[in-house]
């Protein structure tokens, strides 16, 4: 099976009470190893591109090319859809002409105005290209790609502005941020997400900033309408914690272990550690 949109995996996701993992990506190993993964627990996954880690790959078209052919030769049978994370306006036109089956616009910085007019437009282009698209409302806090944003919880009414646009998915920030969460982090606010959800009605919600919220809480948060969870910095964790753990046993230095297929060995191993944690408590294993 080739990329495929997220629709219908956030349809069958909602209405299952479970919640598709976006993971990111940054290189060939982390693709490889989450689209294994996927692969080993028969679950839907979504590739997660940063505009930051499409500039590192050399441009979005190198990703989108190198995903399509790993899902081909590594023979890849579950859905998986490549998307766009946090695009810009002209991003995600870059990443819709690269070939992305998914798109998200992140026009949470913009005025209330502005985003829809921008995502009005991108409803109406991804529809015709049979794209998946992802809006966000209230910026997610914390950092990624060097955008620092404050913990923030969606309006509601804002909320249903966008998602009456027709997109496929909304992100609304619930408290949630993202990296990892500081010490005195109050937890995800279930008052803001059940008052969004009453609000949007059946439209699948992203959670951000999956990385260290509580396995309860993402749940709980799955259980009232969240259909897609994104992990990015606890890969990058256990991936440098295994390779920072090769290095200082000096393995590095030792017969063929300088080798990078072999220095990469232990990240890799983690990352698919991480994402098949994920999975289980997200319940997509087996979904596929
Ligand atoms: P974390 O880096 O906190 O896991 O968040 C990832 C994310 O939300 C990507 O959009």
């Amino acid at each position: 099976m080739g990329l495929v949109s997220a629709k219908e995996m956030m349809e069958k996701a909602r209405d299952g009470k479970y919640a598709v993992g976006q993971f990111n990506i940054n290189n060939l190993e982390w693709t490889k190893a989450i689209l294994q993964t996927a692969q080993e627990q028969s679950s839907p996954v979504i590739l997660g591109v940063s505009e930051g880690a499409g500039k590192y790959m050399t441009g979005f078209r190198t990703v989108a090319a190198m995903v399509a052919a790993m899902i081909d030769e590594m023979k890849i049978t579950v859905p998986v859809a490549l998307h766009l994370d946090h695009g810009t306006y002209d991003g995600c036109y870059k990443c819709i002409k690269a070939g992305f089956s998914s798109i998200m616009f992140d026009g949470s910085h913009l005025p209330i105005d502005e985003n829809i007019a921008k995502t009005t437009e991108l409803v109406h282009v991804c529809s015709k290209l049979g794209l998946s698209l992802e809006a966000e409302v209230g910026a997610i806090g914390g950092e990624e790609d060097g955008v620092i944003a404050r913990g923030e919880c969606a309006d509601p009414e804002e909320c249903k502005k966008i998602a009456d646009l027709g997109v496929t998915m909304l992100a609304a920030g619930i408290g949630n941020i993202h990296g990892v969460y500081p010490p005195d982090w109050e937890g995800l606010s279930f008052e803001t997400l059940e008052a969004v959800k009453a609000k949007v009605g059946d439209m699948p919600l992203v959670l951000h900033g999956g990385t260290g919220i509580p396995t309860d809480q993402v749940q709980k948060a799955i259980s009232m309408g969240v259909a897609k969870v994104n992990v990015n910095t606890e890969c990058q964790i256990t991936f440098s914690a295994a390779t920072r753990k090769y290095i200082e046993e000096g393995k590095d230095r030792v017969g063929k272990g300088f080798d990078p297929r072999k220095l990469l060995a232990p990240g890799f191993q983690a990352i698919k550690d991480t994402v098949k944690e994920k999975m289980e408590i997200f319940g997509s294993v087996g979904k596929a």
